[in-house]
């Protein structure tokens, strides 16, 4: 199989980089330049390698660099800003940087040639964001695209099959980007693009059902679009020897507990337990206003939960979890911060052994297991779910979570929601949902006065959810969630919408 290795030198487009090869249908993977050797390297065969941007500057001691026989390694390199420096660098050109010479933004880019640009105009917008430039390239380079601000945008040596790209063609704003990176794969590196996910899914199917004969699997379903794809695969590959644990801890949005079940019970040959955990949540809860603590105490309770029903199931050889690559890629990192606890529910659970782990979309981004569950039959509200927390509802009700006030805030989060939906606004919010305040506010309907809860409407534009916009929704949509609110929830007399970003705010409230 055709493969390219994307070498992350500390850019923030690596994931991206990668995901712009596979569309192409070239299977691609992320390594941090610090978790490869070049020996490693040649061993993979690898059919081409992209050297990604970086924060740093080539001439920085702490810079990353990597061993320079890779460009004689006789593998195709594509350098993408930082990794096109780098490549120059380490060939024996000359980086300058210079204030006055660094760009940021949509700039015209002139092509003079070479198999990168093949099909790209003479002129056309790309997305620089560099202060370092290539001021003299190295001998055996040629200089093949400029800007007004940069003698050297693009440079390649043909021979060595050493191509390099100042600005960005992995993202949107560079006009002919998908073309330029096509050109590398295709005409450079000779792919012919024998990568699909569907191929891949079928081949994961057939191989889990080897490496999983005659074992009995469990899986912690939550509902979630990773942990039902990797049910559903599952079930393909070894019908009734998974069982899927589905813990309602009562926090979920209106009728979702009974959508995972509808969806997942009698279907799939799987065998399905859902466990109505309710009233043990909320008892823990009970009297709790610490957000922090509440999500300690949903999380240790999943496990206890969880643990108590996987007792009852007997013989139990793996645990199979809904992990997906950009996980793996950020524990790949170290940077443990940044790992979110959707997948693994928080480490689960280390009473029960287990011979091992299953994780059948570790490969795969997030558009991809969508992809995957949409050819598996899983439908549309599932497979398009937004992110929703672990601790579900319980971080969107201010201050102590009570039956009333979850029972207050799902109707209203539905309203909502399906006016947002109603509404058909062509850039949807990545996400949007209702949260109850803990303030009450005075309010009049009839002639009589009313004080009831103060809910406040959230709706986020982002792409990786680090940061996020508030959605300029539009105002007959927040409208008529405002009025249908207040007249269709008891208890609730005011409507407020967040227009707070992330940074400083966050997505959720608590
Ligand atoms: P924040 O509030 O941190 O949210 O800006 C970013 C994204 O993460 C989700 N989120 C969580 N997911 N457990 C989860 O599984 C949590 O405790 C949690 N807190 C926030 C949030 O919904 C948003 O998509």
């Amino acid at each position: 199989m055709e493969k390219i290795l994307v070498l992350d030198f500390g850019g923030q487009y690596d994931q991206l980089i990668a995901r712009r090869v596979r569309d192409q249908h070239i299977y691609a993977e992320i390594k941090p330049y610090s978790a490869i050797s070049l020996s490693e390297i040649k061993d993979e065969g690898y059919t081409g390698i992209i050297f990604t941007g970086g924060p740093n500057s080539v001439y920085d001691s702490a810079s990353p660099h990597y061993d320079p026989a890779i460009l004689d390694a006789g593998i195709p390199i594509l350098g993408i800003c930082y990794g096109d420096q780098l490549m120059a660098y380490m060939a024996g050109g000359t980086v300058s940087s210079a204030e006055d010479s660094s760009e940021y933004g949509k700039t015209v880019v002139k092509v003079t040639g070479g198999a990168l640009f093949s099909g790209v105009p003479e002129e056309s917008v790309c997305w620089m964001s560099h202060t370092d430039y290539i001021s003299s390239p190295p001998q055996g380079f040629r200089t093949t695209a400029f800007t007004a601000s940069c003698p050297c945008a693009a440079m390649c040596d043909e021979g060595r099959k050493l191509y390099g790209v100042q600005f960005h063609p992995e993202v949107t704003h560079t006009e002919y980007g998908n073309q330029i990176l096509r050109n590398f794969l295709y005409g450079v590196c000779g792919c012919t693009g024998d990568w699909s996910v569907e191929d891949y899914a079928e081949r994961t199917i057939e191989d889990y059902r080897q490496k999983l004969k005659g074992k009995k699997v469990l899986l912690a379903l939550s509902g979630g679009v990773d942990s039902s794809v990797a049910a559903a695969l599952l079930s393909r590959a070894i019908g009734s020897d998974l069982t899927c644990v589905f813990v309602d801890h009562g926090l979920l949005r209106k009728d979702e507990g009974d959508m995972v079940e509808k969806t997942f019970k009698g279907h799939y040959g799987l065998n399905f337990v859902r466990v109505n955990a309710q009233e043990r949540f909320l008892s823990k809860l009970a009297g709790v206003t610490d957000p922090e603590k509440k999500r300690k105490i949903i999380g240790e309770e999943f496990i206890r939960v969880f643990e108590d029903e996987a007792k009852k199931l007997g013989r139990l050889d793996v645990l199979a979890q809904g992990t997906i690559y950009p996980d793996v890629i950020e524990s790949g990192k170290g940077d443990s911060a940044v790992i979110k606890s959707h997948h693994n529910v928080g480490g689960l659970p280390d009473v029960i052994s287990f011979e091992g782990i299953a994780e059948p979309l570790r490969d795969l981004f997030k558009d991809e297991v969508r992809r995957v569950g949409t050819m598996l039959g899983i439908p549309r509200e599932l497979v398009w779910r937004q992110p929703f927390p672990g601790p579900g509802l319980a971080v969107r009700v201010m201050g102590e979570v009570t039956a009333e006030k979850l029972a207050v805030l799902r109707e209203a989060d539905a309203i909502f929601r399906e006016e947002v939906e109603r509404a058909g606004i062509e850039n949807a919010p990545d996400q949007y949902f209702a949260v109850l305040t803990d303030t009450r506010s005075v309010g009049v309907m009839g002639d009589a006065r009313t004080y009831g809860y103060v809910v406040a409407l959230r709706a986020v534009t982002t792409d990786d959810f680090m940061t996020a916009e508030w959605t300029r929704l539009p105002l007959e949509a927040l409208e008529r969630a405002s009025s249908r609110i207040t007249n269709e929830v008891h208890g609730v007399s005011r409507v407020v919408y967040d227009i707070s970003s992330k940074p400083p705010a966050t997505v959720e409230w608590e």
